[in-house]
């Protein structure tokens, strides 16, 4: 393993004021994205969207990566690939490797993530598609009776054998373990269930010999379930997940990037931004960052809506979305910045 390499790519990917855009929705996801703004699921339409995000001017100032799909990795549009487009933009390119969350056998309700058969060789050839990090997403639920300790440590055990096989290729694993918002759960359950799934995770990795200094973990905030009747305010969100990553996360991975999971784009950036104010003053041993796929993705998505004549205004809303973050990101966020918008 060339730990030096894949230290280098991961403190890249973290660098102060930089974070990372997931672009990487499977076929059934994008379908459904793409539906959602009447926009019809074709490869020329995932293109035409795809190359919209990727190509935006000046993206590569707040973004640091881009973690593609597989089917984008192997696309061109008018001879140049997606990986080669994201690196013009000083954006690493990324892979998703897992081959989606399925039902775990005899725990209804619950899922496993899928895709180690084979993972070397696709590994291998990622790498020379261009691609530098991978990601594998494992879906934790709350509910009763849930999660269940197999599907912990059924879902833990993945990532960690997923993060050794990407780390003997030279690629720099994502180690993502989302702990799902749905339900009414309070942020107490979700404090208890997070820090549980990510102490679960730590485990494994160390059963399996993955160097924490090349890896990045993402997880999702400690918030409270979406149907909860009183929701945690901002800086109780940022004062949980900071205490449960101090818990869980060892102090040698160089940093957290994390999921937004359906929050509000402005909620999502609040959140970052609370928890580096926080940063600051507890001189934490990772940086903390977004690495967001709806939260980036949203606004640029609804003015598009499939039209080419749209594309400049979708390109700008991104370009601030990316910029908001990448200031939440240093703590220097302000929710009056988002009077940009209207401007
Ligand atoms: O796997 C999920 C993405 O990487 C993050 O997506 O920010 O919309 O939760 P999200």
């Amino acid at each position: 393993m060339d730990m030096k390499s894949l230290q280098d790519t991961a403190r890249t990917l973290l660098a102060p004021g930089r974070g990372i855009l997931a672009m990487d929705e499977s076929m059934p996801t994008i379908g459904k994205r793409l539906q959602s703004v009447g926009v019809q699921n074709t490869e020329t339409n995932r293109i035409a969207y795809r190359s919209l995000l990727l190509g935006t001017p000046g993206l590569g100032e707040y973004i640091s990566g881009a973690i593609l799909y597989d089917e984008t990795l192997r696309q061109q549009l008018d001879g140049v690939s997606f990986a080669e487009l994201a690196k013009r933009q000083k954006i690493i390119p990324g892979i998703k490797v897992d081959a989606g969350a399925k039902e775990l056998a005899l725990h209804a309700g619950e899922k496993v993530t899928e895709g180690l058969d084979g993972l070397r060789e696709r590994l291998e050839e990622y790498r020379t598609l261009g691609a530098r990090f991978c990601k594998w997403r494992a879906v934790i639920t709350i509910g009763e009776h849930r999660p269940s300790r197999a599907c912990l440590e059924a879902n833990a055990h993945g990532l960690a054998r997923y993060a050794a096989l990407c780390q003997e290729a030279g690629l720099v694993p994502i180690v993502e373990p989302e702990v799902l918002l749905d339900g009414d759960h309070s942020i107490e359950t979700c404090y208890a269930v997070t820090v549980e799934t990510q102490r679960c995770v730590f485990e494994q990795l160390y059963k399996q010999d993955v160097a924490f200094e090349g890896m990045i973990l993402k997880p999702s905030m400690v918030v409270s379930g979406k149907t909860c009747s009183q929701r945690a305010g901002v800086q109780q969100v940022a004062e949980q997940t900071i205490r449960c990553l101090r818990q869980a996360v060892p102090a040698t991975v160089p940093g957290i990037a994390f999921l937004s999971g359906g929050q509000s784009d402005e909620e999502a950036t609040q959140h970052l931004n609370a928890m580096n104010l926080l940063a600051k003053k507890m001189d934490l041993p990772w940086r903390l960052t977004f690495s967001y796929a709806r939260a980036l993705q949203n606004c640029a998505m609804n003015i598009w809506k499939g039209e080419a004549t749209k594309v400049d205004a979708a390109r700008k809303a991104l370009l601030l979305r990316a910029k908001l973050n990448s200031l939440a990101s240093r703590g220097e966020y302000n929710p009056t910045m988002e009077q940009q918008k209207a401007a």
